[in-house]
């Protein structure tokens, strides 16, 4: 039987969704209260218990960290309920913990679903990252490019100027350099200040976000998730892992990675047909976050299956409790 049989990727993806729902809806309790670990645990028990009614035998490949760091939903963990297809997971309960403790926009839930062995077991290190939306040549940019050369290469293929492109970057002091060699050319910059996931996807939906390219280094976890993403919507992505020390080496080669210096292109980090779901915690640009009304909650969520490119926006209410 052909693996996408085997998935049942059409029957899962409501279910996908229902789990990253529950994630935003425990998690936005905590919106705006200077709690990130408390963000986080509200949605990693929400996220686990809903993922364990879904019948499939999940194994997390992208979690909360390595076993001993990571009470639930930790590298390796079975989930489901083990009577389905043996699926990979890569998940993010919260994606952007702070921005949640703060209140501040484009906090998600994200998660991922594929055969199993088709997604990158990406360690707990950096990646750099470079993504585009869909409808430009095969390796239009890349990220040998300099950040100089990717505006030019991208302003080209649209047939506009370099000042007409804009790219989204974490505001970190490790982007300095970056940051200064695009402004060089008179792009301009959406600063984040956290949420890369988002960050990648912005790229796919550019008439609604204003974002034309991604670049730079953020999570190597979230860089699988949002090449999930970019497998549904469209778009190029490339990533490579940056290591800071030989703990970081290390935990690459325990996760079977032998080339360090490999840059791995979208389809690369999820190889075969991926369902993916985020639900909005705190509004942003993509999706909206959990609202709140006396007697009743409503999420917003992007549910999307590779298969078939399909990409739908759904609203849920429910009552409060
Ligand atoms: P968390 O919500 O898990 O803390 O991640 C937020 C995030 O901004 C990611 O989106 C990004 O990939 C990563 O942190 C960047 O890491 P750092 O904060 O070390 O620059």
């Amino acid at each position: 039987m052909a693996d996408s049989e085997i998935f049942q990727d059409r029957m899962l993806s409501l279910g996908l969704a229902r789990v990253s729902e529950a994630a935003a809806l425990a998690s936005a309790r905590m919106v705006g209260r200077g709690d990130e670990k408390a963000a986080d645990t509200e949605a990693v028990e929400a996220m686990r218990s809903q993922l364990n009614m879904l019948d499939i035998a999940g194994c997390v490949v992208i979690g909360e960290g390595e076993r001993d760091e990571a009470p639930m939903l930790f590298i390796g963990e079975e989930v489901g309920t083990g009577r389905g297809p043996a699926v990979d997971i890569a998940l993010d309960p919260l994606e952007g913990t702070t921005l949640t403790a703060k209140d501040m926009p484009n906090a998600l839930t994200v998660i991922a679903m594929a055969p199993r062995g088709t997604m990158l077991h990406a360690p707990d290190v950096y990646m750099d990252k470079l993504a585009i939306g869909p409808g430009y040549p095969k390796d239009v940019v890349s990220l040998e490019m300099s950040p100089g050369e990717r505006v030019r290469a991208l302003a080209a293929a649209q047939g506009c100027d370099v000042t007409d492109i804009t790219c989204c970057i974490l505001e970190r002091p490790r982007h300095e350099d970056l940051i200064a060699e695009v402004r060089e050319t008179g792009a301009a910059i959406r600063l984040i200040t956290d949420g890369d996931v988002a960050g990648v996807i912005h790229c796919a939906e550019v008439e609604r976000t204003g974002i034309d390219m991604y670049m730079g280094l953020g999570g190597a976890p979230e860089g699988v998730l949002a090449a999930a993403a970019l497998r549904c919507m469209g778009g190029q992505m490339w990533g490579r892992l940056k290591f800071r020390n030989d703990d970081e080496i290390a935990r690459a080669r325990r996760a079977g990675i032998e080339d360090l210096d490999r840059i791995y292109a979208r389809d690369d980090m999820v190889t075969a047909d991926v369902i993916f779901a985020a639900t909005g915690v705190t509004d942003g640009s993509i999706l909206a976050g959990v609202k709140r009304e006396p007697g009743w909650f409503t999420t917003d969520t992007l549910l999307m299956r590779s298969r078939t490119g399909s990409v739908r926006r759904m609203t849920y209410k429910t009552p409060a409790k």
